[in-house]
């Protein structure tokens, strides 16, 4: 079923900090340009550009009281840190509010906060723009991993995994216990394509 933007852009103008919903329309847009590069349905990854950050509006406890509501999984890092639930969560409510009815969105908007290994290329370009937009503050090897996005999208989220391991790290916090497992996968994944030593 389609989406109506419109509607959801409204609710995204009342619910999201404008710093938010200006990010959410540059994923959008970076997202769709990747897309367009790697022959992946643009109009699909604009939405789900556009939509991923959809419930990025709550308060920590309220990720928990909405989780049940929608029957979203809470494993023990979201009990850590609720917000990890922001993109599991904005799936549900797209799905069970809003009838959206395709899995690669549905995917793409759920993967965002905590990558799954087998993620389609929607997904992985999605999770990719959500982090290198062009409205993100800058950082060293930015640039790097915006060229890469246009080689390989497995190295490419391998590389967005090493940056927010050492980023987190850096700040004295820990990251989703998943993450060091999901980048030695997405390198593995990016290493078989090209050869040994191919993949960083
Ligand atoms: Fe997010
Ligand atoms: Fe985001």
């Amino acid at each position: 079923m389609a989406l109506d933007l419109d509607e959801l852009r409204q609710r995204m103008n009342n619910t999201l900090s404008r710093h938010r919903y200006e990010h959410s329309e540059a994923v959008a847009a970076y997202s769709a340009e990747l897309a367009r590069h790697w022959g992946v349905d643009e109009k699909l990854a604009y939405e789900a550009g556009l939509l991923h950050d959809l419930m990025h509006c709550l308060q920590p406890e309220e990720y928990l009281s909405w989780a049940l509501v929608y029957g979203v999984p809470c494993d023990h890092a979201a009990l850590e840190d609720p917000q990890l639930l922001h993109g599991p969560l904005a799936a549900a409510v797209l799905e069970q509010d809003y009838y959206c009815d395709d899995p690669r969105l549905l995917e793409a908007v759920r993967c965002h906060t905590v990558p799954e290994p087998d993620m389609g290329d929607l997904a992985k370009i999605v999770f990719i723009a959500d982090m290198l937009e062009p409205t993100r503050p800058v950082w060293e090897g930015q640039d790097e991993l915006r060229r890469l996005a246009l080689v390989d999208l497995d190295a490419c989220v391998a590389g967005c995994l090493e940056r927010t391991m050492t980023y987190l790290e850096s700040r004295g916090k820990t990251p989703h216990p998943d993450t060091a497992s999901l980048l030695e996968h997405y390198r593995a994944k990016a290493r078989a394509k090209n050869g040994a030593g191919a993949s960083r």
